[in-house]
């Protein structure tokens, strides 16, 4: 058995501080979360690592001339971790290709890969699926910023449409005024160069579901939720930017997640089904990580699905995947063999040696 390895490495010049770490000191010309979704050599190796129970692993990263090297390489199952080069439909690019070559691959297809990156197309699916989500409006571009006035209920929250890894997502996001939400989304506009979507701030606690399988056999792994009095006193509750990569590196006391969520059933069963629906509206495949808040009166509302999920091995990297399936007692290794032996059955109708 030959297993392909698609992945996109973070680069590794002087710019970058620790594993997790964010960019210190970006050109001016580029945001400065620009290669914060691609992941570490650590991280490819460790899943290289453990798939090498299967036969020979040969690595293959997801840059130009990947398309002949996959070809080449004659893989009978690509493992796809790779987050794409740029563009709203960078995540599909690899399977693709996959799909083209007729290459098996883990993990959702181009489409779902897409709908789920796009935040306002996802959130126009789950609204048709009576998937729970806040509303939101769409500001494309500066004509669309008077969209921001009159009929819209503060404060809002404003993201870059199709990034991922909280790119763009700070405190200032959060806007309670016309005159701020047109500011942010002008920055935002401006340094994202893509479309922002103003959502109704959910005030309430933050959860993320890892899930594993595909149609009916997809379950939810133990639900996560996030302990934001740990944040620095005063901060906004959310995972922006500085928490996700300035604030939690592995060698630092952040201790933000509580695995499993001590929540009663009720919640934690309506957070599962939420997740769940969300997971198959996308027509999401093998796993995908779930993140949900709760709005004001307690109700939980789904604000994305990460198909792609974050993989770091390190336990000090809290990685929400990695631990949600640790609570079951899954090591790294297990898990992404786990992935790997349901998405082999799902794509080939046998069992995985
Ligand atoms: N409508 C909202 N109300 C309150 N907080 C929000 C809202 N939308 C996003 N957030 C906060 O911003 C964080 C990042 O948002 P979101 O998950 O939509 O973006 P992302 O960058 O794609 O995340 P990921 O790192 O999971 O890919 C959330 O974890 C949450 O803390
Ligand atoms: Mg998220």
């Amino acid at each position: 058995m030959r297993i392909g390895l698609a992945y996109n490495q973070r680069p590794s010049d002087a710019t970058w501080s620790g594993g997790a770490g964010g960019r210190t000191s970006p050109e001016p010309s580029a945001p400065i979360d620009e290669y914060v979704e691609w992941d570490d050599p650590e991280t490819i190796e460790a899943v290289g690592k453990a798939l090498r129970v299967f036969g020979d692993v040969v690595y293959l990263e997801a840059i130009d001339d990947f398309p002949t090297r996959l070809r080449d390489a004659k893989v009978d199952f690509l493992f796809n971790m790779a987050e794409g080069m740029s563009g709203p439909n960078r995540e599909s690019h690899v399977p693709a290709i996959a799909e083209f070559l007729e290459v098996p691959y883990l993990g959702s297809d181009p489409l779902s890969l897409a709908l789920a990156l796009h935040k306002g197309r996802a959130k126009e699916v789950f609204v048709q699926r009576g998937v729970p989500t806040a509303p939101a409006v769409l500001v494309e571009s500066d004509a669309d910023l008077e969209r921001l006035n009159g009929a819209t209920t503060y404060p809002l929250f404003l993201k870059p449409i199709w990034e991922g890894s909280s790119k763009g997502i700070a405190e200032a996001s959060h806007v309670t005024s016309p005159a701020e939400a047109q500011e942010r989304a002008r920055h935002l506009l401006a340094t994202y160069r893509q479309p922002v979507l103003a959502e109704s701030f959910l005030p309430g606690d933050e959860f993320t579901a890892a899930v594993l399988g595909h149609g009916k056999e997809a379950a939810t792994l133990p639900l996560i939720r996030y302990k934001f009095h740990t944040l620095p006193e005063g901060s906004l509750p959310i995972m922006g930017y500085e928490a996700k990569w300035l604030w939690d590196q592995p060698d630092t006391e952040f201790d933000i997640l509580e695995c499993p969520a001590r929540i009663s059933e009720e919640l934690a069963a309506a957070l599962r089904d939420a997740a769940l629906g969300a997971y198959r509206a996308l027509g999401c495949r093998d796993w995908a990580r779930v993140d949900l808040r709760l709005d004001a009166d307690g109700k939980p509302q789904v604000l994305e699905v990460n198909p792609l999920p974050g993989i770091m091995p390190d336990p000090g990297a809290h990685s929400c995947l990695p631990m949600a399936a640790s609570a079951l007692g899954m090591s790294y290794d297990e898990l992404i063999q786990g992935v790997t032996r349901i998405a082999w059955r799902r794509a080939t109708g046998s069992e995985l040696q």
